[in-house]
């Protein structure tokens, strides 16, 4: 059975009790049909967006129709259960994360940016909530009819795992939820932790046992709740906070705040400490207070969470990459420690720059041990004047890497000499350039091995990328085994790959017979190299690694150019000639400007690269994005914004139809489906004249998007 696709499918809100009935049987057939080649097989038969879409539209139907729901309702159940570990879960709601603000400056832009986005003055109140953050682990709770139904880890957003049987014997975790007005579907998404006190007494007990100490109380937390054997995680002190919440079949409040309150009423354990405030000096003193009652706290916290209160502007915000617009995380100051630096190892990266990287005397930073630290260029070398044998200064702040803040000169070594930033590549012996700024002339403070694919540091680290997590994601090769493979001569271009399976047949040493692999293993790398022959465009975009074409900009292009095809030929034409349509409608395109239009063209006129693409489209067929998820008048369509809209800001009517699956241009041309004009619209609108497309006022464009 395949996959029922693309069928343009009615409205769930003009679905009828009798079609409804008989779609939400259908879908439980083609869910489970699916889950089984995903779970059970490793092989799925459709992209990740078109089975998020399937499960997305039984939600709907089943929220709409909540006493339709059947016994056999993928809701009820998820995936095929494997035969040992965990098994995964697929959020019905992708579980995202926050931007970070370091200090008082970034607060503020957050503040502007959300009234810029929304066109909001200072006049006008914007409310937001303010809340501890908390260092623990990131959860999501299924209750149906108020009663626990499953629990998930967040994993990479997108599918986190099966924790039900865990979570069902953390006391701190209601598995009734009482009280009026609980939603008949509601997700609750919070942090499981361990309290600090709870922490050193299980350590304690670890030690005194020879068992496993672990190194703060988040890690804690999480080896207690991943636990195989579940009576290990009732015996271990987990708490809980509900802060948030994913897929609800009827939102019962309108704020924030007030859903916590709602939360509460449920019996599920709240922050207390959470405020509604106004501005920004309401939230620096909030963090103030907050940050001196850091030791005091029965939780551990690495910062505060500030967020729109009002849910339709948080709506209307929406997100961007991977986070909301409408919350973000202002982190506490970075933790710092002394230690000495013994040697400086140059690391060549993905695009051939060349990094120096300190190795340290490894010393605790806030509770996580330290032994590299990035010295980012020969310049802030030069700057810091760091030496080998100095002692130094590192800090560590939340996810980032750590850094060296400063040399304590008072105990340099005598005969410490200054480091010299070697001119060549130490994998490869090219020399390595510093590029110059085709306009300002200005060189890069970054050296850059010119080596691609002929050095064999670059080609390492472009295969871990090709391979890592929002790639092409291939279960069981990890950058251990790229390393392997690479070493064994098996890999050495990403499309090598997909011939590992049918050149292993000819190896006098088969895969299955290599120490530390089995039939089963080798079966189930190959299974999974397989399952990924179908990926979504986006992903295939960003795995090649192209400089300046991280996973948004990944995304608009494969939005844009709608299929693989498509977008190389564009993208070769755009990398041959600069004057070419196909350059200019590239630079047009809304989020991508020149610096990563260049490096496209840059990476497409590199004949190596090239023929990387052609073999690799020999191998995989790249999936347009999220084809079926979006039905509106508006979806598949190229709209142009031109002059001054007065109901909503420019970004957000880009934002509201890229969500309603329209492409958005900077420029009018043949391809053009609407032009939608405000105020003192200017040349954009002559030409839609001209070409003669359809040009529209914005109130024409609500009511157009109205519909949808
Ligand atoms: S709200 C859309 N509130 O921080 C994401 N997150 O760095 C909404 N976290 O993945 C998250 N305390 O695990 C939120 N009070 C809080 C939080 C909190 C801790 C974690 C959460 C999230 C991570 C992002």
């Amino acid at each position: 059975m395949a996959a029922e696709k693309t069928k343009q499918v009615v409205s769930v809100e003009d679905l009828d009790k009798k079609a409804a009935a008989k779609e939400l049987a259908r879908l439980a057939e083609d869910i489970a049909y699916h889950d089984a080649r995903y779970h059970r097989e490793d092989a799925p038969e459709i992209a990740d967006a078109d089975y998020d879409a399937l499960r997305r539209r039984n939600d709907a139907i089943e929220a709409r129709f909540p006493d339709l729901v059947r016994s056999d309702s993928p809701s009820k159940r998820v995936g095929a259960a494997p035969a040992a570990g965990f098994g995964k879960v697929r959020h019905a709601v992708a579980m995202l994360s926050l931007s970070n603000a370091f200090d008082a400056e970034d607060v503020e832009d957050f503040v502007d940016r959300v009234r810029r986005f929304l066109g909001l003055d200072q006049e006008h109140p914007i409310a937001f909530t303010a809340e501890p953050k908390i260092d623990g682990l990131s959860i999501s709770l299924r209750y149906e009819a108020g009663a626990f139904v499953r629990a998930a880890t967040r994993g990479d957003g997108a599918e986190g795992e099966d924790v039900t049987a865990n979570v069902s014997v953390i006391k701190a975790i209601p598995k009734k939820l009482k009280g009026r007005g609980v939603p008949e579907l509601l997700e609750v998404r919070g942090e499981i932790y361990m309290a600090p006190n709870d922490f050193a007494a299980l350590n304690a007990a670890q030690e005194a046992s020879g068992d496993k100490v672990f190194a703060n109380p988040r890690n804690a937390a999480a080896g207690s709740l991943r636990q195989l054997d579940t009576t290990v995680t009732a015996a271990r002190p987990l708490k809980f906070f509900a802060y948030g919440w994913g897929a609800v079949s009827k939102l019962p409040k309108t704020s924030q705040f007030d859903m916590c309150q709602a939360f509460k009423g449920w019996g599920l354990p709240v922050n207390t400490d959470m405020v509604r405030i106004e501005n920004v000096a309401d939230m620096l003193a909030i963090y103030e207070d907050i940050a001196s009652r850091r030791a005091e706290l029965v939780y551990d916290i690495d910062g505060v969470v500030y967020k729109v209160d009002d849910l339709a502007l948080q709506d209307r915000l929406g997100f961007v990459s991977r986070s909301p617009r409408w919350a973000i995380a202002h982190k506490f100051a970075a933790e710092q420690a002394i230690t000495v630096i013994n040697d400086i190892d140059i690391q060549v990266g993905r695009t051939g720059a060349l990094t120096p990287v300190a190795k340290l005397q490894p010393v605790t930073v806030g509770g996580v041990v330290v032994s590299n630290a990035t010295l980012h260029n020969g310049d802030e070398i030069a700057r810091k004047d760091i030496r080998v044998g100095d002692w130094v200064v590192v800090q560590r702040a939340g996810d980032v890497i750590p850094q060296v803040v400063s040399v304590v000169l008072d105990k340099r070594p005598k005969k410490s000499k200054p480091f010299v930033f070697p001119e060549t590549c130490p994998a490869c012996g090219r020399v390595a350039e510093q590029e110059s700024d085709a306009e300002t002339g200005k060189q890069d403070v970054v050296r850059r091995c010119p080596g691609g694919f002929a050095c064999p540091a670059q080609t390492i680290e472009r295969l871990r990328h090709f391979v890592s997590r929002n790639a092409f994601d291939i279960d069981g090769l990890g950058e251990k085994n790229i390393q392997a493979f690479y070493d064994l001569g098996l890999i050495g271009v990403p499309q090598d790959i997909f011939s590992l399976e049918e050149n292993d047949k000819t190896q006098k040493l088969r895969l299955k017979d290599r120490e530390g692999w089995g039939v089963q293993s080798a079966g189930k790398l190959f299974a999974a190299i397989e399952a990924r022959r179908s990926i979504s465009l986006d992903r295939f975009i960003y795995a090649l690694g192209i400089r300046h074409v991280g996973e948004t900009t990944a995304r608009v292009l494969a939005r844009v150019y709608g299929d693989a095809e498509s977008w190389v030929v564009a993208m070769t034409s755009a990398a041959a000639d600069s004057d070419s349509t196909a350059y200019t409608d590239l630079v047009a395109i809304d989020g991508i400007g020149t610096t990563a239009a260049d490096a496209i063209a840059a990476f497409f006129s590199d004949a190596d690269n090239a023929k990387i693409v052609d073999a690799l489209l020999a191998n995989v067929t790249p999936q347009p994005l999220e084809s079926v998820a979006v039905e509106s008048p508006i979806s598949g369509k190229t709209v142009v914004f031109t002059g001054t809209l007065e109901k909503m800001t420019r970004s957000e009517a880009k934002d509201r139809a890229e969500r309603l699956g329209a492409k958005v241009s900077g420029s009018v041309s043949k391809k053009t489906d609407y032009v939608v004009a405000g105020s003192d619209a200017g040349s954009k609108l002559k030409k839609a004249e001209t070409l003669d497309v359809d040009v529209l006022s914005e109130d024409e464009w609500l009511a157009l998007i109205a519909r949808a």
